[in-house]
């Protein structure tokens, strides 16, 4: 059992009446390590004072307590009851998560359960931006916090692969396109046929009913056009993939918007059998004024199927088919409206099953808090970020570490690189804005990736150096920062907790940069390896190898890759 479930526990059973007690923990350990307001609850249920149930809750609690579990427990503030652990209870503590190794962190919550993470979706012919970037790293993290709770993970690439613009794009290549140029540089060359179409619409409308009848003939399944959308289809696929692999990021289940293009007949029509849409100048709407909405468009007046109608037939199939307990939306917050709508449809058609939950985030912009951009200023496209962020690391590690060789400096570039990409975003709470200050992200002494990773960097190579560790006595370890270091360690499964839970990731990439910043602190002003004291030396190595572990299992959590040397 956890540290927080036996203090949960203990106070429980002193407060029957109570129906579960609320254990926090908390971050100044000079306050406490853990503290409840559950007396104050009481409190107030019984009409006495708070203080006085505190006091009565520690003199039951000492007695009831094992002996020698904490050091103290006091009544602060307007009623808080604070936990001290004793130095004996906290190092017995790192004795289990130093024998539980790399599994340290691993939770139960989510056992036997399903979840489906929805994220990076690009559009198909289109450049992956980085909007979609956002959505790639932060649901990749998700899904590997829920995989760490024990959830069944469906990693989901819902693409962009339907709707009109592919009548318009046919058009285009039949018209003006040509193979090889498509072959050469796809998706650039699509980007140009599609623009090149709506610059030729300006002088020429007629254009328009000719993207339509090419889409028309593309729904109707018409060979040729099947044919060729299935090739840009795949085409941009490729380059999407390289992306991918760059992150190190990939999915179970790469189905789009064009696998419900057959439901949507079906699922208009019982959306009006059940009197649910109605005709509005033509068109299917959804009247959500109830639910505080403003009108959803489920049917264009040309029958058009659309956007929000296709995801409605998504989560149809995907409860059918994977019954998940939770199904999760990484977009940006400019779908919020979409979402909000979607799901209250959902909920007014009766299609039950999983929860439905919007994980949004804001822009990505640029040192001077505007649209990300080049130096010409020109948008930045994807490749040129990553690209340009991989000689970034590539010099600062040079600056760091001159004797590597260059196979083994590039590979380290690529995990400080990429690290501190999806650090820079992830450390923030996604719903605001993140901003692209590309020498914080690689800072080897601020809140980066590269700070992070350095840190275990120097963790693991003391490790290495300190030899074989055998007959760890843990109550060498008695000093505060030690303890301190101890009761961090401790806070590790909560966090992951708390970010399946919320689907935030800050807290989390908060936790392990206080961590890291607590360690440093330590193999600074401790001689680890000098130590004279073997038995103190061990014990010291023990600890750091526990606190190296816990950061790369964080590390990689939230995707990022932790180099053995630096
Ligand atoms: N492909 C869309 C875009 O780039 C995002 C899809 C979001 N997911 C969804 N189920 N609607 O804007």
């Amino acid at each position: 059992m956890r540290i927080k479930e036996k203090i949960k526990k203990l106070v429980e059973s002193q407060l029957p009446e109570i129906s579960g007690a609320e254990i926090s923990s908390t971050e100044n350990p000079t306050l406490g390590h853990y503290s409840t307001n559950v007396a104050m609850r009481l409190a107030k249920e019984q009409g006495k004072n708070p203080q006085e149930v505190g006091r009565e809750l520690v003199a039951s609690l000492e007695i009831a307590a094992p002996k020698g579990f904490f050091s103290k427990i006091e009544v602060a503030g307007p009623g808080f009851v604070n936990f001290y652990l004793s130095p004996k209870t906290l190092q017995a503590e790192l004795k289990n998560i130093y024998k539980e190794k790399n599994k340290y962190g691993k939770l139960s919550s989510g056992k036997g359960k399903k979840v489906i993470v929805e994220y990076s979706q690009p559009n198909i012919a289109k450049k992956m931006h980085v909007g979609h970037l956002r959505s790639t790293i932060i649901g990749d993290a998700l899904a590997n916090i829920l995989e760490e709770c024990g959830y069944k993970v469906i990693r989901w690439n819902y693409l962009g692969d339907w709707g009109t613009q592919f009548g318009k794009l046919i058009y285009a290549y039949k018209t003006w396109g040509n193979k090889s140029a498509v072959k050469k540089n796809p998706i650039e060359e699509l980007l140009r046929l599609y623009v090149y179409f709506h610059d030729r619409v300006k002088t020429d409308a007629l254009l328009d009913d000719k993207g339509r009848e090419e889409f028309n003939k593309l729904e109707r399944g018409d060979k040729e056009n099947r044919a060729l959308w299935k090739w840009f289809r795949e085409e941009s696929l490729k380059e999407f993939k390289k992306v991918y692999k760059l992150l190190g990021i990939d999915f179970d289940v790469w189905v789009g918007e064009s696998a419900y293009e057959q439901q949507m007949a079906p699922i208009i029509s019982e959306m009006k059998k059940k009197g649910i849409a109605t005709l509005s100048e033509g068109a299917l709407v959804v009247d959500l004024a109830e639910q505080g909405l403003p009108v959803a468009l489920v049917a264009k007046s040309d029958g058009a199927s659309l956007y929000l109608t296709r995801d409605l037939a998504s989560v149809r199939d995907r409860n059918k088919k994977y019954k998940p307990e939770q199904i999760i939306y990484v977009v940006a917050n400019e779908q919020t409206l979409h979402f909000e709508q979607m799901f209250a449809v959902a909920k007014k058609m009766g299609i039950d099953g999983a929860e439905l939950r919007h994980a949004k985030f804001g822009l990505v912009l640029g040192e001077d808090r505007k649209k990300l951009s080049t130096r010409e200023g020109r948008a930045i496209q994807l490749s040129e970020l990553i690209a340009k962020i991989l000689v970034l690391a590539e010099d600062a590690i040079t600056k760091k570490n001159m004797n590597l060789s260059a196979v083994k400096r590039k590979k380290i570039a690529k995990a400080i690189g990429i690290g501190a990409l999806k650090y820079n975003d992830l450390k923030e709470n996604r719903n605001s804005d993140i901003v692209f200050d590309w020498n914080r992200m690689l800072d080897f002494s601020g809140n980066s990736a590269p700070y992070l990773q350095y840190t275990r960097a120097r963790l693991s190579r003391i490790i290495k150096k300190g030899g074989k560790i055998s007959n760890v006595d843990f109550t060498m370890l008695d000093k505060d920062l030690e303890l301190n270091l101890i009761k961090k360690l401790l806070d590790f499964p909560e966090e992951i907790k708390k970010s399946a839970e919320t689907l935030y990731t800050n807290n989390l990439a908060g936790y392990l940069f206080s961590l890291a910043v607590l360690a440093n602190k330590f193999y600074e002003t401790t001689h680890i390896l000098k130590e004279e004291n073997k038995k103190k030396k061990q014990a010291y190595l023990a600890l750091i190898t526990s606190i190296s572990s816990v950061i790369k299992k964080g590390l990689g959590l939230l995707g990022i890759e932790s180099p053995e040397e630096i």
